[in-house]
């Protein structure tokens, strides 16, 4: 398994992450993400789905009460956050398996209170490093995700002063 580990200094910088990700993304995709409470998930999590092209007028909020939030960018993005979830049961009646090999991008925050959500995953781990500052664990699971994942990780060296949202 493939991993980059970064940081960022500023809640843009981690949306500006999250939108370079987003913005390469061209096909089906779980992207797991884990961190403390206030890490930075939702804030990631908005970056993407503007990256993967869901306007900047759809309000991009906290799936917390809600588990689920579907948005329409380039791919339909369905955006969870299990941190309220008990049952790994709730899980599938919501029908998360039903939705991600139709074609979906589905990123899910507290991925790691549950196992054996995917197979084949771009995992984002992050950690609170100071007031501003927060550090990404980034890992790949199956080849399409390593691929995203080298993608993502060049074109952020690349390019990520340039990067036009956050
Ligand atoms: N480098 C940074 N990246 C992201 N957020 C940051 C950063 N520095 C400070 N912040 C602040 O941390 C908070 C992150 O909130 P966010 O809702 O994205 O976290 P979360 O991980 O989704 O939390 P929760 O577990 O409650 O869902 C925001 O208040 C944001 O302003
Ligand atoms: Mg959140």
């Amino acid at each position: 398994m493939e991993r980059w580990n970064l940081s960022t200094d500023s809640e843009t910088e981690t949306a500006k992450l999250g939108f370079c990700l987003g913005a390469l993304i061209d096909r089906p995709l779980i992207v797991l993400l884990s961190g403390d409470l206030g890490a930075g998930k939702t804030c990631f999590s908005r970056g993407l789905a503007r990256g993967l092209g869901v306007p900047e007028e759809v309000p991009i909020a906290s799936p917390s009460y809600t588990l689920m939030n579907s948005y329409r960018g380039r791919l339909e993005l369905f955006h969870f956050d299990l941190y309220r979830l008990s049952e790994p049961d709730e899980l599938l009646e919501l029908g998360m398996e039903d939705y991600l090999p139709g074609g979906g991008v589905a990123i899910i925050e507290w991925a790691d209170l549950f196992t054996g959500l995917a197979q084949q995953y771009l995992a984002v781990r992050l950690s609170h490093e100071g007031p501003e500052r927060r550090h990404f664990e980034c890992a790949a699971a199956g080849s399409p995700a390593l691929n995203l994942l080298q993608r993502w990780r060049r074109q952020w060296h690349k390019n990520s002063a340039g990067i036009g949202y956050g």
